[in-house]
């Protein structure tokens, strides 16, 4: 088992589904034995239900999905009533990914998760392109500052590791991801999704309702892989790596360009044992290898 630690936390592998993608796990439960995974990213919560954006609030495009969902959720206290007891059943971490639209909303959410023994590690989503937040209408981590506030807040209300969602939308990400380890986080999580629209020239609409919408999938993947290469030479703290793996190889290379840990999204639309598959893959690689850890790979690009 190719074993993983963050932020004092052990993870038996380093696969953790991408929060949005697998709801609370019961969806995918039929496909994947969620015991086999490192973690279960839950889809993101907020204090109060959201209903979405209008649809459609999907695409497909080639080697790409663009998606305006804007945080559909049924709020906090509903998740913990009926989200989390289920995934009570399973032998993985939990991780509750939470955004609010100020500082204030992430601090009640990570106080009252705090108290929640089923949520392992919080992960605290700054970064959905979906939403607008506040007067200057751009992304929380956009804002060296903003993220600083907000990390800290969470870190001040949860002894349980923190992750900082945030997005490849900034000039230099290694100064957010540095606000993010100097306010106590203990995992840098990136890519969130790209800003992105589609449209159909026979209707000339938009292919989302939304108009925009955050652009996942393969084609994002390189891009990823620089960002965490560059936040992985920036930080101390981990970081965990995601944008378009669709296997195991896909997740080796993340994790050769610095990630300890890698999440899996887009790809379970195309393959919904792909999580499953994928930790398997990656325990094949490193014993094939005589690997004995993931820092025997992590950042171990031939340069
Ligand atoms: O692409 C995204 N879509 N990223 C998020 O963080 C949230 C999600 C949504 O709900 O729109």
């Amino acid at each position: 088992m190719v074993k993983i630690n963050i932020g004092g936390l052990e993870f038996k592998n380093p696969v953790m589904t991408a929060s949005g993608t697998f709801a609370s796990g019961k969806e995918y439960s039929e496909f994947v034995d969620l015991n086999k995974l490192g973690a279960v990213v839950c889809k993101t919560v907020t204090l109060n239900q959201r209903d979405g954006n209008k649809p459609p609030r999907i695409a497909d495009m080639p080697s790409a999905m663009l998606n305006s969902i804007g945080l559909e959720n049924k709020g906090l206290e509903y998740f913990i009533e009926n989200t989390l007891p289920f995934l009570k059943n399973f032998d993985t971490r939990t991780v509750a990914s939470i955004a609010g639209n100020n500082v204030e909303d992430y601090t009640t959410l990570a106080k009252r998760l705090n108290e929640c023994k089923e949520v392992h590690a919080i992960e605290v989503n700054m970064s959905c392109p979906n939403v607008v937040h506040g007067q200057n209408k751009g992304l929380f981590s956009q804002d060296e500052k903003t993220t600083f506030e907000i990390m800290s807040a969470v870190r001040k209300n949860t002894n349980k590791p923190i992750f900082g969602k945030i997005s490849p939308m900034v000039a230099d990400i290694t100064v957010i991801a540095k606000a993010i380890e100097r306010a106590g986080g203990d995992a840098v999580a990136l890519i969130n999704t790209i800003p992105a629209m589609g449209v159909d020239l026979k209707t000339r609409r938009p292919l989302l309702g939304n108009i925009t919408g955050g652009l996942s999938g393969p084609a994002v993947k390189p891009v990823a892989l620089k960002l965490v290469w560059d936040v992985y030479k920036a930080v101390k703290i981990p970081v965990i790596g995601m944008g378009g793996i669709m296997c195991a190889q896909d997740a080796l290379e993340f994790i050769l360009c610095g990630a300890t840990a890698v999440q899996v999204g887009t790809g379970n639309f195309v393959n919904p044992k792909l999580t499953e598959e994928t930790a398997l893959g990656i325990e094949k690689y490193f014993k094939e290898n005589n690997l004995s850890g993931v820092d025997d790979l992590k950042g171990k690009l031939n340069i």
